[in-house]
């Protein structure tokens, strides 16, 4: 390529534009406040967390197509008002297209990218939907039209070739062939740079032609989606449109390359923190993504003069062809997607600081002219000279024989070559249109067929590849599976999918649905066995794990509704309500929704299918796991017993030993990735000649198993024991629920408080304290006991297992365990830790009063190493004794020195004697008033009491049965809380739920009455008590 010397050392900044979307459905229920508001061409964004916390970005163009928009009667958004501030994909064309249009014509090669997270509008803004079409379209339709126009001064050839980049291999989406292993090549030549080898470039002549390789390279992505099992949400897809334009008169030609890249979706992989994968190191979600954003990083250094020593295209595939793009000779523009929507503020952010990076690269664009054009023109100069040297020659009456001979054979040679250019392009061209007018035929027919007879339409999460295959059911049975053996047979693929997975009947314009034995078909959310189901029009069908499709009736049937609502989340939706996973009713309409349990519901129906295919690939590469979600309460593991969020995680277990693992959201997500790898790879293996090869490689070494994990200690579930009574010194023994993540009893655990004194002498009634602020400054030892644990779920469904039990205290950092108990349903513990604080603030007192600890059950199982105690940084006295509150200034210093810490022990025994000989003193002096209360009043008795204990210590009594009331109290807060209908819930199941759910509150509100009552009469009786003996004593 040689450049324009004017354009030498010109920069052209690659032009950003951010575009924000209406909210969708999710954002809607959510109740969603917008945070980002635009003025000219700057954006504001705002956390919603902190009212202050504000960012501005400004770009080349800010387009705000968020609202104050209407749908016309062709369906096109528009804004409101003639003139509003909507910006409707014209507009969006205006400033963009026209520009990259205008710099392809001037012979510059140009690219626009869409980067956004997944459901941004990326691909709105790129391809469109429906009406509203989309930059390429309109970008393709314009060029035909310049084309048109300009016809009597250039003549024009264009190609397009549509590609797809998935974890790192190319699909090319027009081509015929079956499908590459392991995708197109791409290379590297010094004058091309990087190029796919053998993608399939076609000559066009219209826009129609492009929209229709569009469509048929959509058709290929989407079938390529379901074969393989991928998400086209990962992948990147790249249409090529290459320019070539000959001006005759000024003998030259330009050429440029038009690359339109709609990305793969940018959220970020959130570190999963403590959590984080062990597989996780190896594998990029999406390499190409990810290099991508460094090389924009380090462009962007590069531009604000930092020394960058490599800038790494060479890294990834989608970087590699896009180099030009970034950097070197193209003009480049971003449009930026994002939701303006509150829960979507991270990914949002992180997106416009993209944008920003990508603002700052500078690429150097030149003209191009093409080296096959410079050849013509050279072929064509030197005819010209051949051709007067002859006529030379003639002049000069030589009769070189010879030389005359050889200049004509050149001359014909040259004038070949010159007309083999030339034809070529309208060879191509012809071939192409033949090829489409094939394409056109069967579009027409597929119209037709639509008119005649119902079908099944595929759905896709991507909402851009739904309804995009198109399945007729005709008169007569159908077989519908993966065989395609068969005249009449449907042929689908997809996992789980049977040779013959079920039969349509279409008889007397009625269509039925009948499953074959052993394949999983779902119709509206309900698995149907075996069983012939008529289907109505709009009726969704799950076939295998996971191949969505609608069926749309006869024509006669089909009105003039909108199916567009039947998306893919309404299909996981309906599947999630019929395992009794909802929001409520009446949310769908009202803003009230509590955005956490919104959060769980939509990861919920995110990862179903997700679950579904998993397990479908586990069974089919013979792996032994079943995976499956939970919604795991939070509430579970805090020490107040908030009802924080919830969270989904995913229960694996393997089939054979019974061993478990619970797996994050994020991990489930990275596993899947890296299962649909392995799968792929499988069925590549398998497919053909290499069946036979297939299970020697299927075996993948263990620490690279994405379904297997080394054994771990597996949390069952939790207890909480309230500190309350500690504040008090009243000790408190309890039988504990220990409640799994789904509220299931894993176990009952009898546990103590002790409140004790250093050296771990339990304490008496006499030590009771009526205020606890005077433990303020003063030591509180007290010991935790945990006895017994009965009828352990864990060990019930199987033997081979143990549990353990581990618990965190005030501030201690890492938790403590219990030695591992095997085998036994009700293994005696028999653990005793104590603890002390040596100068209690009113920090260690307000958590006291406030909080639980929280007793951690874990499973054991086979393979597993216990969980040991970390007691770095744990501050522990020489006796063992755990330190729970930072030392006082002496206490510190007795702690940290042995001698001191020896005198204490012998002051602390000296207390203790002094303490017991007290106490035999107290009960000599107490028998001793009774003797005289005895002869005082003859026989008498006194109110029916033989002994006046002292106000106090009677107070402190009844504290300590209003403590003890109020830990069951809180027990059943808790169970109140974690209570929700049963997964089977329809009408009748939710009316039981409403009846059990009052009366536990029914029952709650009787104990917390009854407790402050008791509370009351014991005050008012010793208040009693005590003015009638200050009366008497008096
Ligand atoms: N500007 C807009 N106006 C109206 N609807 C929009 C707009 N942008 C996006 N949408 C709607 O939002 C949904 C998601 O958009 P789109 O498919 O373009 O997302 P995407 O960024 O391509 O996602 P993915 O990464 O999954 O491919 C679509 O239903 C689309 O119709
Ligand atoms: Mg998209």
């Amino acid at each position: 390529m040689r450049a324009k010397a004017s354009d030498m050392h010109s920069k052209d900044c690659v032009k950003v534009a951010v575009r924000v979307r209406p909210f969708n459905k999710r954002e809607r229920d959510a109740g969603s406040r917008c945070i980002v508001s635009m003025v000219s061409s700057s954006i504001t964004i705002q956390d919603p967390c902190e009212s202050q916390s504000r960012r501005i970005f400004c770009f080349d163009y800010a387009y705000w197509s968020h609202s104050s928009f209407a749908q016309d009667r062709g369906g096109l958004y528009v804004p409101e008002e003639p003139g509003g501030r909507y910006a409707d994909q014209n507009s969006v064309f205006q400033d963009l297209g026209e520009g990259i249009l205008e710099n392809a014509l001037q012979g510059y090669n140009a690219t626009l990218l869409a980067y956004g997270q997944t459901g941004s509008g990326k691909s709105y803004s790129m391809v469109g939907y429906g009406p509203n079409k989309g930059l390429v379209p309109k970008l393709c339709d314009r060029l035909f039209q310049a084309i048109r126009e300009n016809q009597d001064t250039r003549q024009c050839q264009v190609f397009f070739s549509m590609l797809e980049i998935y974890n790192e291999q190319v699909v090319d989406l027009l081509s015929r062939a079956s499908r590459t292993p392991g995708g197109l090549r791409v290379r590297e030549e010094q004058q091309r740079g990087f190029y796919v080898e053998g993608l399939r470039t076609v000559p066009c002549d219209s826009a129609a032609q492009v929209e229709q390789l569009m469509e048929q390279g959509t058709r290929t992505r989407t079938t390529a989606a379901t074969n393989m099992n991928a998400n086209s949400s990962r992948s990147h897809m790249l249409i090529i449109l290459q320019l070539k334009q000959i001006f005759s008169k000024e003998s030259i030609t330009k050429q440029s390359n038009i690359n339109l890249v709609d990305l793969a979706g940018s959220e970020r992989q959130r570190s999963s923190g403590s959590e984080a994968d062990r597989l996780k190191e190896g594998t990029a979600i999406n390499l190409s993504l990810t290099t991508l954003g460094n090389v924009i990083s380090s462009l962007a250094d590069v531009a604000v003069g930092k020394k960058v020593v490599h800038i790494p295209y060479r890294d990834s595939v989608l970087t590699k062809l896009l180099q030009s793009a970034l950097g070197g000779n193209s003009r480049t523009v971003m449009i930026a997607t994002l939701s303006p929507a509150d829960i979507c503020y991270e990914e949002s952010l992180s997106t416009l600081r993209y944008a920003e990076r990508a603002k700052r690269i500078q690429n150097r664009a030149v003209v191009n002219e093409s080296p096959t054009e410079r050849l013509v023109k050279e072929l064509k100069a030197e005819n010209a000279r051949l051709l007067q040297r002859l006529s030379r020659l003639g002049q000069e009456g030589r009769r070189a024989n010879d030389e005359t001979k050889e200049l004509r054979q050149l001359l014909t040679h040259n004038e070949l070559q010159i007309r083999a250019i030339q034809t070529l392009w309208e060879q191509h061209l012809q071939e192409a249109l033949k090829d489409w007018e094939q394409q056109y035929a069967n579009i027409t027919q597929e119209r037709r067929m639509m008119q005649m007879h119902p079908y099944i339409l595929n759905i896709n999460e991507d909402a851009q590849l739904s309804g995009v295959v198109k399945l007729f059911i005709q008169e007569g049975d159908w077989d519908i599976g993966l065989c395609d053996s068969s005249p009449r047979s449907i042929s689908i693929k997809g996992l789980g999918i049977q040779e013959r997975h079920a039969v349509f009947r279409n008889e007397q314009r009625r269509v039925t649905l009948t499953p074959l034995a052993g394949s999983k078909v779902i119709i509206n959310g309900n698995a149907v066995f075996q069983t012939e189901t008529e289907l109505q029009h709009l009726d969704r069908l799950i076939l295998g794990s996971n191949c969505t499709y609608l069926f749309v009736g006869y024509p006669s049937e089909r009105g003039g509704d909108d199916w567009s609502r039947y998306d893919y989340d309404y299909f996981q939706s309906e599947l999630a309500a019929a395992e009794g996973i909802h929001l409520g009713e009446s949310s769908a309409e009202s803003s009230q929704t509590d955005p956490s349990l919104l959060a769980v519901f939509y990861d919920y129906i995110k990862l179903m299918p997700m679950v579904a295919e998993a397990n479908q690939m586990s069974q089919e590469l013979n792996k032994g796991v079943q995976f499956k979600l939970e919604i795991k309460n939070l509430a579970l593991s805090d020490s107040k017993g908030h009802d924080l969020q919830k969270e989904i995680v995913v229960r694996v277990t393997s089939l054979g030993r019974k061993q478990v693992w619970m797996w994050s959201k994020a991990k489930l997500v990275n596993r899947k990735f890296l299962m649909e790898e392995a799968y792929q790879q499988h069925q590549v293996e398998t497919s053909g000649d290499n069946r036979v090869e297939a299970l020697s490689t299927a075996a993948v070494p263990r620490d690279k198993d994405p379904f297997w994990d080394p054994v771990e200690p597996v949390l069952l579930g939790t207890a909480h024991l309230w500190l309350q009574s500690l504040a008090f010194r009243i000790p408190l023994e309890e039988q504990l629920e220990v409640l799994g993540s789904e509220g299931t009893e894993e176990a009952i655990l009898q546990a103590q408080l002790v409140p004790c004194t250093s050296t771990g002498l339990p304490m008496g009634e006499d030590d009771i304290l009526i205020d606890p602020s005077e433990l303020l400054g003063r030591r509180l030892d007290f010991q935790l006991v945990l006895e017994q644990c009965c009828g352990l779920r864990w060990i019930r469904e199987a033997r081979n297992r143990g549990v353990q039990i581990g618990f965190r205290l005030f501030n201690c950092s890492q938790p403590l365990y219990s030695p591992a108990v095997w085998h036994n349903v009700n293994p005696l513990l028999d653990h005793r830790v104590h603890f002390a604080s040596l100068h209690t603030s009113q920090r260690l007192l307000d958590y006291l009063q406030s909080s639980a600890v929280v007793l951690e059950l874990w499973g054991l199982q086979e393979g597993c190493t216990d969980l040991i105690s970390c007691l770095e940084g744990v501050r522990m006295t020489t006796e063992g004794i755990f330190i729970i509150e930072e030392a006082g200034p002496t206490d510190t210093a007795l702690v940290d020195s042995a001698e001191r810490s020896c005198s204490v022990r012998a002051l602390q025994q000296d207390l203790e004697e002094l303490k017991s000989v007290n106490a035999s003193l107290r009960k000599e002096n107490q028998s001793l008033r009774e003797q005289l209360n005895a002869a005082r009043n003859g026989g008498e008795s006194v109110r029916g009491r033989s002994v006046r204990p002292s106000c106090d210590a009677e107070f402190a009594r009844a504290l300590k049965v209003f403590y003890h009331s109020m830990t069951s109290v809180k027990g059943q807060l808790q169970r109140l809380r974690r209570h929700r209908p049963s997964e089977e819930s329809d009408l009748l199941g939710l009316r039981l739920f409403v009846d059990e759910q009052s009366r536990l509150l029914r029952d709650f509100s009787e104990q917390l009455e009854q407790s402050v009552s008791t509370l009351k009469q014991d005050v008012a009786a010793i208040v009693r008590r005590k003015r009638e003996r200050s009366g008497i004593w008096s």
